[in-house]
């Protein structure tokens, strides 16, 4: 933007808001919850944070920056607003296939046999990705489906927004959000609520949903067999990534999948323990 237009921006804007304030948000977000947000996204910025201004009364955003300085809930809610939770049913689906073709069956089997399983959807966002999963395992077949989630199955989704984790968990999304789910799967997994579709309690009920900061520590017991956490990483720096990644893959058992979003790329000394399977798919090997 030149600096005209900067100018005519600045002027448009309903509160004053400086290069400064802009800096100081950024920093108490990045050390929160990692999420860089460089001087080239000052109008996101701006955008998310002023209706928070405007609902606490404030005139500045130098007030906002006080205010969170001090207010722990209200940091909780800048934060909330400042992350970015696009996602849609059965995005990049080749995950979803390269699971049900070749990691699913095994575990299946193991659950009939009264075995554990263990599956993450970390950065899940409003649950578009662990219901899209568990319907990608079932499919349409709902008795096999309550069969299996009397055995020892667990999905665990997680994410630091609590506003899209309250989506989530009503699991109630409109026709259009929908429109990806396969048909079969929509009549077999949702009713209809005015304009609305609504995920069955069967599958909702399947899934834990938890507020988690993935920079924070991790309030997690054994390790999972599969770990969905896509389209999260774009959001940090490198070492926050490489952090990130080895946590991940410390949580994964030996032969466990990890599947990462289709701009993501595994860095650092992780690399070694995993084995790539396919696009943005890769299997711990054993120790
Ligand atoms: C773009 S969405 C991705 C959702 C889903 N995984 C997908 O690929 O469609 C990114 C999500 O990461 C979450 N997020 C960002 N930073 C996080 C952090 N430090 N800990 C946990 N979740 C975080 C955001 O709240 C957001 O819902």
């Amino acid at each position: 933007m030149n600096r005209t237009a900067a100018l005519a921006d600045t002027r448009a804007r309903e509160f004053d808001f400086r290069a400064a304030d802009h800096r100081a948000i950024a920093a108490l977000v990045y050390d929160e919850v990692g999420i860089l947000l460089p001087d080239g996204k000052a109008q996101l910025v701006y955008g998310r944070i002023a209706p928070r201004v405007r609902a606490c009364g404030l005139e500045t955003f130098a007030d906002y920056v006080t205010l969170i300085g001090r207010d722990t809930v209200e940091r909780a809610r800048a934060i909330d607003a400042l992350t970015t939770n696009h996602t849609s049913f059965f995005r990049e689906n080749h995950h979803f296939e390269d699971f049900v073709e070749r990691i699913w069956p095994p575990l299946a089997d193991r659950l009939a046999k009264g075995g554990r399983v263990r599956l993450w959807s970390a950065a899940c966002s409003s649950g578009e990705e662990p219901y899209s999963w568990l319907m990608a395992m079932f499919g349409a077949d709902r008795s096999g489906a309550q069969r299996l989630l009397k055995a020892d199955l667990r999905m665990l989704a997680t994410d630091v927004s609590p506003s899209v984790l309250a989506t989530a968990r009503a699991g109630q999304y409109s026709k259009e959000t929908m429109r990806t789910v396969p048909a079969s799967l929509r009549t077999a997994w949702t009713r209809g609520e005015g304009d609305d579709l609504v995920v069955d309690p069967m599958l909702r009920d399947a899934i834990a949903f938890r507020p988690l900061n993935l920079l924070g520590d991790w309030p997690i017991k054994g390790r999972f067999d599969t770990i969905f956490c896509r389209n999260v990483m774009i959001y940090f720096d490198e070492p926050t990534k490489e952090r990130l990644l080895a946590r991940l893959a410390d949580r994964l058992e030996a032969g466990g999948m990890l599947y990462i979003g289709h701009s993501e790329r595994l860095i650092g000394a992780v690399q070694h323990k995993f084995q790539s399977i396919g696009r943005t798919a890769y299997q711990k090997v054993a120790a």
